[in-house]
């Protein structure tokens, strides 16, 4: 998130002494290199932000419920009251993930940066989509509002008439979410690995649903 919409949060924190939970799991998945902010660097911002991440993107452990929080140590006492414990099996992995050599980490950054250059160009290659660089995460946000047709609608489409690896994720009105087939469970017979398969299914996209919704 830029450093202008931060501020623009954490005046309104600081003023109204509200606190912050800054989820910032996608932080190393910085495709720039610009560096992320984080919110409880502002100043007075520190004391009243929990920051919450994890494994799961940063090392590819997604499902492992490995996770983390950030906060002032008084709340963090009253917060351990609330939590189990997570697996031994799974910290022995975590300590192991983090012990190892992080070139692993730039090297999947560099991979997953590669596969957002073919899967947006390949999206603005559509006609009526317009998809923009996202900056970091595992995310494209195509928009498809030109097709004049509720995006709940289109998703299921994408679904079921192109047999795609695509789900239904509707957010932001007009906005689709495509979302990784292998973030599916199994038995949905549909799965099929995110990035690459996106992009070898564009052509078959832009062949049947997307012509027919014209
Ligand atoms: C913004 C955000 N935060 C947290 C998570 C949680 O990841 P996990 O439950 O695998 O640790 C996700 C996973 O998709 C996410 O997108």
């Amino acid at each position: 998130m830029p450093l202008e919409d931060l501020e623009h949060i954490a005046q309104p924190a600081a003023d109204h002494g509200f606190w912050i939970i800054s989820d910032e799991i996608y932080s190393r998945l910085d495709f720039d290199g610009k560096g992320v902010h984080s919110i409880a660097a502002l100043p007075d911002m520190l004391e009243r932000t929990i920051i919450v991440d994890g494994f799961s993107k940063t090392y590819a452990m997604t499902g492992w419920r490995l996770g983390y929080g950030i906060m002032p140590e008084s709340l963090a006492r009253r917060v351990e009251l609330l939590l189990g414990c997570t697996a031994t099996f799974t910290q022995f992995v975590g300590i192991q993930a983090l012990a190892a050599d992080q070139e692993m980490v730039s090297n999947m950054v560099e991979d997953y940066k590669q596969r957002r250059e073919r899967l947006v160009s390949g999206l603005n290659a559509i006609r009526g989509i317009s998809c923009q660089l996202p900056q970091g995460a595992i995310y494209a946000f195509p928009n498809v509002s030109s097709f004049n047709i509720p995006v709940r609608q289109i998703a299921d489409r994408i679904l079921t008439e192109a047999e795609s690896q695509c789900c239904q994720v509707p957010i932001l009105g007009n906005m689709v979410k495509a979302i990784s087939g292998d973030a599916l469970p199994p038995q949905t017979k549909r799965s099929i690995p995110l990035w690459n398969d996106l992009i070898y299914f564009s052509p078959l996209i832009s062949s049947r649903p997307w012509n027919h919704l014209r």
